[in-house]
């Protein structure tokens, strides 16, 4: 793709955050919808690429704002990047020509602060601002940063940057106050090229933590226990390129999954991984939802109002935090009072009082939101505040009666590939509308 070409997708990328979602909600989704490559796993494996040198190819990369942001992060860097086929991203780390990741890429999205490590590996120094992302309460940088001093790296935190400098790095034994998703998957990489065994205890046990190990391991890493709370790294000299296919975003296929018990629909849900989506398939039976499984995919029916329960969102195995949102929304309508506490991120209930303008009846005090489900929501203006809040968002709107406006999709945008055309794949009347106001203010 031609330079200006490139340029004309971000402009059309840009132009689609001031758009806003109309949706009139009532269809029962019916029919199937092919899940798309993990957000969190690219992003993390993306980082992960930049160890090696030669080649790596990822297969089945979702064409979300979060990967191109993570594209044009590694670009930063020097390392050449490119998405050329749907799906196919090529990245070759033989050369990083920069050490810095710039404020401007890093505030877009927390993920890219992951390139610290790696790069400080391989050039001995890295300089990356402090992160962004989507705004869900306190989300620090302390675990990372303690682990990558701990293998060795003097650090430097001042500006709004964070600057790792090291000759070498030594294998060292990490201890992690919460099996923190990101600081894992950070320490594991950086750990791959330091000298000696690094250990992660407290690990975190996420698919896509799984799933970065056997990508590296494929590079020619050294890793035990990945998916298990301790972790194992012995460090090597070098790492190649490698080819590699991503894992199905578990957090999409939980949010379709939502969709369809909400609109009573009867759905197949193609690319899963069974064990993987097994904490949220679990509590949709129990809100009385048929989900069948199968090796790849799974049918989610339901032709009554959902049941109540409670959701205590915990690192995996746990009810994954990614989806208290979507199914908050989805306890809104269920029959009885449910009640949901958030453990990992305190402030993902921004979207309650959306929730609440399209009727919902939901108290929220602290970490714990109580649900009295309502017969029915009822479609209104609404604004996404962060990722998967859009996604609670348009479940809600597909159940409600009439039609909802959702701003502030560039949230949804970040995480979820062509979600207009599978949700219009699956019967439901959905549609992109500029948002006046939004290209007004940004006009001015
Ligand atoms: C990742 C996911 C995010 C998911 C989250 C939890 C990506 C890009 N994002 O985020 O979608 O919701 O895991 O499953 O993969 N913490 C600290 N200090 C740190 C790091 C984390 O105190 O240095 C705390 C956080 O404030 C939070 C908890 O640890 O309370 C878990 O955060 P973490 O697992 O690190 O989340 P992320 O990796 O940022």
């Amino acid at each position: 793709m031609s330079a200006r070409q490139h340029q004309r997708k971000d402009t059309d990328r840009r132009s689609a955050y001031l758009d806003k979602l109309l949706l009139t909600g009532g269809a029962q989704l019916r029919g199937t919808v092919e899940i798309s490559g993990s957000k969190n796993g690219c992003l993390a494996i993306m980082a992960g690429a930049l160890l090696g040198k030669g080649e790596t190819v990822l297969r089945g990369v979702p064409s979300i704002g979060d990967v191109h942001t993570m594209i044009d992060v590694l670009r930063a860097l020097g390392v050449k990047s490119a998405m050329e086929r749907p799906g196919i991203l090529r990245i070759d780390a033989t050369e990083i020509d920069g050490t810095e990741a710039p404020y401007e890429l890093v505030r877009r999205m927390r993920a890219s602060f992951s390139v610290l490590g790696p790069v400080l590996a391989r050039k001995g120094y890295a300089k990356v601002a402090m992160p962004g992302g989507c705004d869900i309460g306190a989300r620090p940088i302390d675990f990372h940063v303690k682990g990558i001093q701990a293998l060795g790296a003097m650090i430097n935190m001042d500006h709004g940057f964070v600057e790792a400098e090291a000759s070498s790095l030594m294998g060292t034994q990490v201890y992690l106050n919460f099996p923190s998703a990101g600081a894992t998957q950070h320490i594991m990489t950086t750990a791959c090229l330091a000298e000696g065994v690094t250990t992660i205890h407290n690990a975190a046990a996420e698919p896509e933590v799984v799933a970065l190990a056997r990508f590296l391991k494929q590079m020619g890493a050294r890793i035990e226990g990945a998916g298990t709370t301790t972790v194992r790294v012995e460090g090597v000299d070098e790492l190649h390129g490698t080819d590699f296919d991503m894992l199905p975003d578990r957090m999409e296929a939980g949010t379709y999954a939502v969709a369809a018990v909400m609109t009573r629909g009867d759905v197949r849900i193609e690319n899963i991984v069974p064990e993987d989506v097994e904490p949220f398939v679990l509590k949709l039976r129990e809100i009385g939802a048929v989900v069948d499984i199968h090796e790849h995919a799974m049918r989610v029916r339901a032709k009554e109002r959902p049941l109540a329960t409670d959701i205590m969102t915990m690192p995996h195995p746990g009810f994954p935090t990614d989806l208290q949102q979507p199914f908050a929304a989805l306890l809104s309508i269920a029959e009885g009072t449910s009640v949901v506490t958030e453990n990992v991120y305190e402030r993902r209930f921004k979207y309650v009082n959306e929730l609440v303008r399209m009727g919902a009846d939901i108290k929220q005090e602290g970490r714990t939101a109580i649900i009295n489900g309502v017969p029915k929501l009822t479609g209104a203006q609404t604004s996404a505040s962060d990722l998967r809040a859009g996604a609670a968002l348009v479940c809600a709107g597909l159940a409600a009666e009439g039609r909802s406006e959702i701003s502030g999709i560039e949230h949804i945008e970040r995480g979820y590939e062509n979600m207009i055309d599978k949700l219009k794949g699956l019967g439901a009347d959905v549609a992109l509308a500029p948002d006046e106001q939004e290209r007004e203010a940004v006009c001015v």
